[in-house]
């Protein structure tokens, strides 16, 4: 295997911020990632990194793609993770959302990114345990992420016992179904949310997911650098309807100047509503 030049490195990693949005700094690109890429051209037969940068930038090789995106991506995620931001949607954001917009409408919940999908379902399962709002009118809930890998687990909806880690057992009981050390969630919570793979990088892609009433974006912004931040911060408000609302992380926030958003805190979660467009 050649011995890669860290300037040819360092174009391959500007490739995959510019195109996924993920930055790798120089510290990792050079003691984990140089490790990981070569890996990979071993597992797809390429014997000179050029041929497997041209690939990847040229997007010759699905399979290649779809595993340096697994190869680069963080998928740790877990049930009911930062669980005041459920109790949060629950409580004051939905009941709002319920009183303002016609019964006729469904309200569209995203979660961007989903990883293996534990976040759509938690919100699932928040619904079905309060009981009323669902009753009142239809809810939507897609999870998007940009590794099929992931999108295919969540699809499965079959976790390991981590995942489970914060659930009470009671909520394990109803929901979930023992399959030999795994846990498989129940299908009808299967059937009542979608998920797709989508780069939230991509404008036209997300633009066509339709219009949203809430964006769960937890744990991704982290991992971009201050440009591509800024850019999905304005795909989400390009996305949400008016009075929507936006829920980052606990290490995520909206910038001071980005004025598109105001930030809130309802119960014990500081959020963002989609501000209003002020006339002259
Ligand atoms: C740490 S997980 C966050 C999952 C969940 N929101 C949570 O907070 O537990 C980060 C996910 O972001 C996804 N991701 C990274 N870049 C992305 C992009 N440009 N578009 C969509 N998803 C992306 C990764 O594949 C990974 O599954």
């Amino acid at each position: 295997m050649e011995d890669v030049s860290s300037g040819k490195l360092k174009k391959l990693r500007d490739f995959i911020n510019m195109k996924f949005g993920i930055y790798i700094d120089d510290d990792k690109l050079l003691s984990m990632y140089k490790k990981k890429f070569s890996k990979l051209m071993e597992q797809f037969d390429y014997k000179d990194f050029s041929s497997f940068h041209r690939d990847i930038v040229f997007n010759k090789n699905s399979e290649l793609v779809k595993e340096l995106i697994s190869t680069v991506t963080v998928n740790e995620t877990y049930f009911f993770r930062e669980k005041h931001q459920f109790d949060t949607l629950i409580n004051y954001v939905l009941p709002e959302l319920d009183r303002i917009r016609p019964s006729s409408e469904s309200i569209n919940i995203l979660s961007a990114p989903c990883s293996t999908g534990e976040e759509v379902y938690s919100i699932a399962i928040y619904l079905l345990e309060e009981g009323n709002l669902i009753k009142k009118r239809n809810f939507l809930l897609l999870g998007i992420d940009i590794d099929s890998e992931a999108i295919r687990k969540a699809r499965e909806g079959l976790y390991p016992e981590r995942s489970l880690i914060k659930l009470p057992e009671n909520i394990i009981k109803k929901y979930f179904r023992k399959e030999g050390n795994l846990y498989r969630i129940s299908d009808f919570l299967r059937r009542s949310v979608n998920f797709r793979v989508v780069n939230v990088l991509d404008k036209y892609a997300m633009k066509r997911l339709g219009k949203f009433d809430v964006i769960f974006s937890r744990n991704l912004l982290i991992y971009f650098d201050e440009r591509n931040r800024r850019e999905a911060l304005s795909i989400y408000y390009s996305i949400l309807k008016d009075g929507g609302y936006l829920f980052l992380g606990h290490a995520e926030r909206v910038p001071d100047d980005f004025t598109l958003f105001e930030k809130i805190k309802l119960g014990e979660s500081y959020i963002y509503r989609k501000a209003e467009v002020k006339d002259g």
